[in-house]
């Protein structure tokens, strides 16, 4: 699987973002999938993909705490490009369970409780969602934070087993609104009010002029702890290897 990823890497070598997308919808028919927060960078793939193929799965994770602005992209977008969002829940006796013993608002109590409320609430439904798919779309950027400037456009996810690829990898904030602008893709209005990076509610903020765009995410943990495991590496290699 390394030599297939590193061979991958070289022949998607200077290609575009609809090019590599391509590529895998062609060549991976049917397995291929974009899981969509439905925040900028995701809008942008969708409006990509709806032009090539608009068959290709795209999923999001319903954790049940994000904003009602979520919710209206994710029926705006549906409705723009007529393509079913598919839209996965976690698992309802663990959400009770979780929350009657350790509170509605868990994650605010220790980095364990938030991860394990990000566990229930994203890791799990994302295994479902992934169950028939090889190749697995993201919308990360480099840019977005420390523990992403190592990753590559197409990297093999050991943990759930899938090619996993970053067409947007080395895209700008700017070149992310240029091309939302140029093509009229709707887009969260939340992104309007100071949040370039949107999660659930209870644990997103705005973030001020000149703050890191991932600032407002879990802003009370330090900026190595920010993955809510959805974007995992093994042994947890890709902070050390950030860090030095
Ligand atoms: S997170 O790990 O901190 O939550 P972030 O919000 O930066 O991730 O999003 C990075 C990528 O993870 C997105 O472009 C998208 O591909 C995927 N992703 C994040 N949240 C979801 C979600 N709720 N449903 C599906 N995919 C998601
Ligand atoms: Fe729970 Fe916050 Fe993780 Fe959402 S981001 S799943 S509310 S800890």
């Amino acid at each position: 699987m390394e030599q297939l990823v590193k061979e991958l890497n070289e022949r998607l070598k200077g290609l575009s973002a609809p090019q590599i997308l391509t590529y895998f919808i062609h060549d991976y028919n049917g397995k291929v999938a974009l899981g969509s927060s439905l925040g900028a960078e995701d809008q942008v793939l969708t409006d990509m993909i709806a032009r090539i193929d608009r068959s290709t799965k795209i999923f999001t994770l319903d954790t049940g705490r994000v904003f009602p602005e979520t919710y209206r992209t994710l029926h705006e977008t549906s409705k723009k490009y007529s393509i079913n969002i598919d839209v996965y829940f976690p698992n309802s006796e663990k959400v009770e369970r979780m929350v009657n013993e350790r509170g509605i608002n868990l994650f605010y109590d220790s980095v364990g409780d938030r991860k394990m409320c990000c566990h229930i609430r994203k890791i799990e439904p994302l295994k479902r969602a992934m169950m028939d798919v090889d190749v697995w779309v993201t919308g990360i950027r480099k840019e977005q934070s420390i523990t992403r400037i190592l990753t590559e456009i197409v990297e093999y996810d050991h943990v759930n087993g899938k090619i996993k690829i970053n067409p947007l990898l080395n895209w700008t904030e700017k070149d992310i609104w240029n091309y939302i602008k140029e093509n009229d893709v709707p887009y969260n209005k939340l992104h309007d009010l100071g949040f370039p990076s949107i999660g659930c509610e209870p644990c997103t903020r705005a973030v001020k002029e000149g703050e890191d765009v991932r600032a407002g995410r879990w802003w009370w943990e330090a900026p190595e702890q920010k993955e809510c495991g959805l974007h995992r590496r093994e042994n947890g290699q890709l902070e050390q290897e950030a860090r030095q």
